[in-house]
């Protein structure tokens, strides 16, 4: 026992739950670290003199508490411009509370722009791992390059994450995107939603989250993988949320299990709580109630503008009883919101006003009109929980482009499980090329996967705006420029078992002024 460890307690039975966790966690959680850094450290929301630095204290990750004295425990903090820490510009101590599980974030000021900063923590008689940030390029400066990752879609159960081992080892990265599904909250969902029958290949700890500390839990199990603590002590993350921090395809106050909304309201809270003090983020993104501030906004000098959405808090429910289904008449009234009329307004006032070269959307749910209707179907089928299911929503967007002729968009997506390629155009499936959009897949969510599922065969046939499908497990590196958006698909072999090979499996460019994709 450490000087801050404390007696586990009776509620880890119940934490462990019904299911059997592979021998090797097990032990790992039984054993109380003598450290309590054991969730890592991360860095994330970027400006030109600073960023936030996030650590969460857990000598015992998985019991309540996560083993933490419920009381605030000092926590020193130290940034330096090199690796070693020999030349050390900023340092303090903040509090680890316990109202915030523990968690510290640290926003720094008056830094350098536009370099990498290294930084650690220290409490407890411990020290933390050592994390790089970046600060962003001076606001307006004349900037050549921006490389970013996108990144999300986790689910723990179906597979390893040998995806954020590559991602830390990518070089020379700004910062990754993460466009939400960082945890899971279903257990045990194997076939069909993993391919071939397999069963998943480790377990989440507990049962489905619902209190504050079922998510703090599952953060925990999360955050302890090696692999994804190396892609956050990396690079600096811009994170958003999707449906899986809280619930599957919740929108604004409804669940899909017809909860009343003011019970499903407490949920939402725990839930928005426990991604607060799980995330880099700043105070502008506290919880209040159910409410986190997610959409948000990063300039990267006069080449890149970043418009970071949130299309699960504002918008309506679902149309036509969600998922996969044919066009029904209240998906097409012309009222449906997939944003609000805030969080809209906002994104159509900043593209008017952006000066920069290209526009990024970091948007969760596939934008592009999808005819999913399989070989033979006689009507068309659309995915209700994307933009599909709010087309009113997404011809504002499509009409504000063409208008203000806002040309240089291109709207980057996750929430699929596969790799796409498309193109937004006026008509939907025809007509003038308004925008482009890459959908990127999943760190693991859906198993090993296959290069060109059967499916999709028909898919590509019947949506000429769609260029490129893959369905296998990885993420994307978009290398932005002067004079081309390039946008490569890096997947990987297998993800069930350790060892698994990156390929960039499709590159396309973009070009200034022109939307549409070019095969690189
Ligand atoms: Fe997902």
């Amino acid at each position: 026992m450490t000087p801050f460890s404390v007696p586990r307690r009776a509620v880890l039975g119940g934490l462990v739950g019904a299911v059997a966790a592979p021998a090797i966690l097990r032990a790992q959680s039984l054993a109380t670290s003598s450290t309590p850094f054991t969730l890592g450290v991360a860095s994330g929301d970027p400006s030109p003199d600073g960023f936030v630095i996030w650590t969460r204290l857990a000598p015992d990750p998985l019991s309540l508490h996560s083993g933490m004295p419920m009381r605030v425990q000092p926590v020193a903090w130290e940034v330096a411009e090199d690796e070693g820490f020999s030349h050390v510009v900023a340092r303090g101590e903040a509090p680890a509370r316990p109202e915030l599980g523990h968690s510290v974030h640290v926003e720094l000021t008056g830094l350098q722009p536009g370099r990498p900063y290294w930084y650690r923590f220290t409490a407890l008689g411990a020290q933390s791992a050592t994390g790089r940030g970046r600060t962003m390029p001076p606001a307006g400066a004349k900037l050549d390059r921006v490389r970013f990752i996108a990144a999300g879609c986790q689910n723990y159960e179906d597979g390893l994450y040998t995806a954020y081992r590559k991602i830390a080892e990518e070089p020379d990265i700004d910062f990754l995107w993460h466009y939400g599904d960082y945890i899971y909250e279903g257990t045990g969902m194997g076939p069909p939603h993993l391919s071939h029958g397999a069963l998943p290949v480790r377990r989440h700890w507990a049962d489905e989250p619902y209190s504050l500390d079922d998510y703090r839990a599952r953060y925990a199990q999360y955050r302890l993988d090696p692999d994804l603590q190396a892609a956050h002590a990396a690079h600096p993350w811009w994170v958003t949320w999707d449906d899986h921090e809280i619930d599957n395809n919740w929108a604004s106050r409804y669940d899909q299990d017809g909860t009343p909304p003011d019970v499903f309201d407490l949920r939402r809270q725990a839930a928005a709580q426990a991604y607060y003090e799980n995330m880099p983020l700043r105070m502008r993104s506290f919880p209040h109630g159910t409410a986190i501030q997610v959409f948000r906004e990063a300039a990267y000098g006069d080449l890149l503008d970043a418009w970071f959405l949130d299309t699960r808090q504002f918008r309506d429910d679902q149309p036509c009883g969600d998922n996969f289904k044919p066009v029904c008449a209240d998906a097409l009234r012309p009222d449906r919101t997939i944003m609000g009329a805030a969080e809209e307004a906002w994104l159509f006032d900043g593209l008017s006003k952006g000066r920069a070269r290209w526009n990024f959307i970091g948007n969760q749910v596939m934008m592009m009109p999808l005819d999913r209707r399989r070989a033979g179907g006689a009507e068309p089928i659309w995915n209700m929980d994307s933009w599909a299911g709010y087309p009113a929503a997404r011809r504002r967007l499509l009409d504000h482009l063409r208008d203000g002729r806002i040309r240089n968009v291109v709207v980057v997506t996750g929430d699929e499980h596969q790799n796409y390629a498309g193109e937004l155009r006026d008509g939907g499936d025809s007509g003038q090329v308004l925008a482009t959009e890459f959908v990127a897949t999943s760190i693991s969510s859906g198993g090993d996967g296959e290069d060109l599922r059967p499916d999709n065969v028909a898919i590509l046939a019947d949506n000429p705006h769609c260029r490129f499908i893959n369905s296998q497990r990885g993420y994307m590196v978009h290398e932005v420029s002067r004079d081309a958006w390039r946008a490569d698909f890096r997947v990987l072999d297998q993800i069930r078992k350790p060892g698994g090979q990156l390929a960039t499996r499709k590159s396309f460019t973009v070009e200034p002024g022109a939307p549409g994709l070019h095969l690189a």
